[in-house]
């Protein structure tokens, strides 16, 4: 029942209601306040609206009555959902994204947000501020807001100089910032190559952020599943949603590094995925049999280059693309079991591919098996299987969403597969779900005979099989259409759904996907569900990974949604060997780790040997060969510092492992030798995402957020707080001018220091020959090296050297520029900040489990330590100093401290009188040396356990 709105509500949260309704209201606001009412005593509280006129009836008719249920969730979260009265609608299913819910006692003081303007007779807008500064956060306000059953408008100012990144998934071909032209952005699962500029692709995330000029940052989340375009120009932001509702949450930040944590406090935060996943791997669709694969992993190890994973496309399946299932000719079970276990013994892995579609193929168990357990999509009937065409031909869909068997079918299967080679991790793809037909229920058009015969083809052992693949993606099915009438299959406004190049937008929602028509088991439709498959796909596998394995496992998927990540990894998909895919790499990888997805890579020099017109069967308008060359050396160094780091080609595409040419070789295996000495800190990373949420990868300016032409810096991305990496991305080019923002930077190679004086940044001129790349250390932050070994197992429990890059300014001047510090170390990195304001400080943070990958870590099976360092401000004296948060597991008694190098020490300083004290102990001359040149302090001879606490002081 509702009544009036409370007065001490609307005065508490509705601090500025304007007084009076504007005369073109009802132009731009369809529906007027009615009242509101406070739930159950808390901050809560349901506002209730009516049509007053109803705009673009094309559409439809909009709902007369809505529902604005406002929730303060945390202090940095508020949630708003707005919902017809009276009507059950399509929402994101909890099993995929479980809702958090609101902090219990909290208190409108603690709210960093206020919402304005929904007092009673007023056009309805939502308009949600900062307090702190009054920066809107949303403003609906003088714009068009429409809730119509398959129609929904919704749009938010946006100040012109602010930069809005992260939504997707589509390849911007100016880097992170969204285009502010008007561009439509459709979000809608495809199966497309990445190389197409604004396509829809892979995964659809409605999340974005917004960072103003001064660098306050906000982010919003509209939690909806269905298709929409979204489009920015230069004054407004604009959803036009096909279903669903109208479900946002927003956060204040201010930071864009908390505003993504504050977004995965929602969506879960990221899956931590076992260290041997940190190691390189190699992939090709055509590793057509397991004695090529055997050369590959031969060659790897003749050039010296340390590769811990070779991958299975396709190839491996049998008799049509049977996933889960070997060919006996190409990859006999008997034969690819004892390669696995040569593989493990050496500490290499091996991961094959799944696809979503499931060959419709009598004698294939998978198949068989999911008929009597009734886990496949149904058609518009409910009542038959849908039936698509995939890889092998003709292919069902499990509904991973909501089938009730098909958690037991999943298991049954990837059991099965385990027992006979058990695979590391395994591969998820073409799970938007890919359908190379187009239609509301197919069959094999068996009265086209000349397209039926590859139906019965055998893949021969060494054999060109293009003919086959091209055979596959074209469909040979005959296809229940629907009437142009249907409005699940052509809703009224046709989102930019992309086709291909030259082809127009607004491809139908069925085109190259399961149609929209199409049933779950709990009676959704596809056209509601389609964006969530890839994320159901893989949680049904973490799932049955964990029960199969016990161990944490390793997913990579290329469909994903919000919440993916608390499950898998990603990769980036079909891109394209050229230059500007290498560079798109760079913020296809930053938005992963925005989305939740920290561990993820691009196809390294690329999955399509072609520019972007070019056929890729007709290896048409490829890269010169030197050229290529070239390209793959400098791309073999940036994928070096992806989290996922993997080197994968297409079927027709020129050979690219790196050791095919010596200086590729070369390259690679010193930009990932220092990956691999950096393999403890890039777990460490990855853990701290996965504990507190938030970016592994992530862009320069959110060390420096209000410097705005650091904003422009989209050739370079950190790992983590403390590693800078500045490839070369263009041909050509032995000299680069990357960007730096204000402080210290070291480079890993030499410790050479970059000084960064003031608050904005600059560009320095760095020499990288071919070869080379630039990657610094950021001054403040604690990196923990180890050595170089050709097998991550090695490597972790190799000796540790502490890097501490010492800042160049204070706690309190870096506050004041606008610095942000380290996440490392939370609460102990920030408590010595501000008991050392006017000293240096630097933190880092360690973590190792044991060699299990237990699926949960606890403190009983992992060492997580936490480093802090206080230097005077003239850097000639300081401390190191950890906290042992966690000692379990055998990484805590296993690893050891060796060394401590500590860098920007006063070159003032007098090696004379330099003395070093650990623990109490002074260190022996012997084992303590300083260049007063570069101002290095490097500690050795150390034997300190890492779980025990340390105590290092330096003076001079
Ligand atoms: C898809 C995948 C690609 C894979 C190919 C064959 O195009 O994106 O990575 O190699 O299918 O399975």
């Amino acid at each position: 029942m509702s009544k009036k709105p409370s007065i001490i509500l609307l005065l508490a949260l509705c601090a500025t209601a304007v007084a009076g309704t504007p005369a073109d209201a009802v132009q731009w606001s369809s529906y007027t306040v009615d009242h509101s009412q406070s739930i159950a005593g808390g901050l809560a509280y349901t506002t209730q609206v009516s049509l007053s006129s109803d705009a673009l009836q094309e559409y439809g008719p909009s709902f007369q009555q809505l529902s604005v249920q406002v929730t303060p969730e945390t202090a940095q979260r508020l949630h708003v959902r707005v919902t017809p009265v009276g009507q059950q609608r399509w929402e994101v299913p909890e099993s995929l994204v479980p809702r958090p819910g609101a902090e219990a006692s909290l208190s409108s003081e603690q709210l960093s947000y206020d919402v304005l303007d929904l007092a009673e007779g007023h056009p309805f807008a939502l308009h949600v501020i900062r307090k702190a500064d009054g920066a809107n956060i949303f403003d609906t306000r003088g714009h068009r807001f429409l809730f119509k059953d398959q129609y929904i408008e919704l749009t938010t100012a946006l100040p012109a100089d602010a930069d809005v990144y992260g939504l997707g998934e589509f390849t911007n071909p100016k880097g992170l910032m969204l285009p502010r032209d008007g561009t439509k952005l459709a979000l809608w699962a495809r199966d497309i190559s990445c190389a197409n500029e604004y396509a829809n692709l892979y995964g659809s995330h409605p999340f974005y952020i917004q960072t103003n000029a001064d660098g306050s940052s906000h982010g919003v989340l509209l939690l909806n599943s269905n298709g929409m375009d979204v489009s920015a120009n230069a004054t407004a932001l604009t959803f036009k949603v096909i279903g669903g509702l109208v479900d946002l949450y927003f956060f204040t930040g201010p930071t864009p590094e908390e505003v993504v944590r504050q977004y995965h406090a929602v969506i879960g935060r990221p899956a931590l995925p076992p260290y041997w996943s940190l190691g390189l791997h190699q992939s090709k669709w055509g590793y057509s049999n397991l004695e090529y694969m055997q050369e590959v992993v031969a060659n790897y190890s003749a050039a010296g280059l340390p590769l811990e994973t070779i991958w299975s496309d396709i190839d491996y399946m049998h008799n049509r693309f049977r996933n889960a299932e070997f060919d006996p000719h190409r990859y006999p079970v008997h034969a690819m079991s004892s390669f696995v276990e040569g593989l493990n013994s050496k500490g290499q892995h091996w991961v094959p591919i799944l696809d979503a579609g499931v060959a419709v193929s009598n004698g294939y168990s998978a198949y068989e098996e999911g008929g009597k357990d009734n886990i496949w999509i149904r058609d518009h009937s409910g009542e038959e299987t849908f039936v698509g065409q995939v890889w092998p031909g003709p292919a069902v869909f499990p509904d991973y969403m909501s089938a009730p068997g098909v958690a037991p079918w999943l298991q049954k299967k990837i059991q099965r597969f385990h027992a006979q080679v058990p695979w590391s991790g395994l591969w998820l793809d073409m799970n938007e779900a890919s359908n190379f037909c187009s239609g509301m229920n197919c069959k094999p058009d068996v009265a086209v005979a000349s397209n039926m015969h590859w139906l019965d083809m055998q893949v021969p052992k060494d054999g060109n099989i293009s003919v086959l693949y091209k055979m596959l993606s074209t469909c040979v099915m005959k296809c229940e259409q629907p009437e142009p009438s249907n409005s699940l299959a052509f809703p009224p406004y046709a989102i930019q759904n992309y086709k291909g190049p030259g082809q127009p937008r607004e491809a139908p929602l069925s085109s190259n996907a399961i149609s929209p028509t199409a049933m779950h088991a709990d009676g959704s439709l596809e056209y509601d569900a389609h964006n969530l498959y890839g994320a159901a796909m893989a949680k049904s596998h973490y799932e049955a990974a964990v029960e199969v394995t016990r161990k944490r496992p390793f997913l990579v998927s290329r469909s994903t949604f919000p919440g993916a990540g608390r499950y898998t990894a990603h990769w980036t998909g079909d891109n394209a060997g050229n230059w500007e895919n290498l560079f798109y790499s760079i913020a296809g990888v930053i938005n992963s780790n925005i989305w939740g997805m920290p561990m993820v890579g691009a196809d390294i020099c690329g999955f399509i040997d072609a520019t972007q017109d070019g056929d890729p069967w007709l290896n048409d308008n490829r890269l010169p060969d030197a050229e290529y060359e070239e390209l793959c050396n400098r791309w073999a160094q940036a994928g070096a510092f992806y989290t996922f780091s993997r080197n994968h080609m297409g079927y027709p595409a020129r050979h690219h492992e790196f050791y095919r040419w010596p200086s590729v070789a070369a390259a690679a295996g010193k930009a990932y030798g220092l990956r691999y000495q950096l393999l403890t800190y890039i777990y460490s990373s990855l853990f701290l995402a996965h504990s507190s949420g938030g970016t592994v990868l992530r862009p320069l300016f959110f060390t420096s957020p209000g410097d705005t032409a650091a904003r422009h810096a989209q050739q370079q991305w950190m790992v983590g707080d403390g590693v800078l990496v500045s490839p070369v991305v263009t041909p050509g080019t032995v000299s680069i001018s990357p960007y730096f923002t204000p402080g210290a930077w070291y480079s890993t190679w030499d410790y050479s220091r970059i000084h960064i004086e003031g608050d904005v940044g600059q560009a320095v001129q760095l020499d990288v020959p071919l070869g080379d790349i630039a990657v610094h250390y950021r001054g403040g932050t604690i990196v923990p090296l180890q050595q170089y070994a050709v097998v991550t197992r090695d490597v972790r429990v190799s000796p540790v050297t502490l890097v501490v890059a010492l800042p160049s300014g204070t706690a309190a001047e870096d506050a004041a520029a606008g610095v942000v510090p380290p996440y490392a170390a939370e609460e102990f990195c920030r408590s010595s900040r501000q008991e050392n304001a006017d000293r240096l400080v630097a933190c880092g943070v360690l973590f190792m489990d044991g060699e299990e990958d237990a699926p949960v870590v606890t403190s009983d099976n992992s060492l997580q330590a936490q480093f802090v360092t206080v230097a005077a401000s003239d850097a000639r004296s300081g401390s190191v100093t950890s906290r042992v948060i966690a000692a379990g597991g055998d990484a805590a008694a296993k690893l050891q401290i060796a060394a401590v190098h500590v860098l920007g020490v006063s070159s003032s300083s007098d090696a004379a009188h330099l003395a070093v004290r650990v623990n109490g102990v002074e260190v022996s001359a012997n084992d303590v040396e300083f260049d007063g040149a570069t101002g290095v302090l490097k500690v050795s001879g150390l034997q300190l356990a890492a779980g025990q606490s340390l105590e290092l002081h330096w003076s001079t």
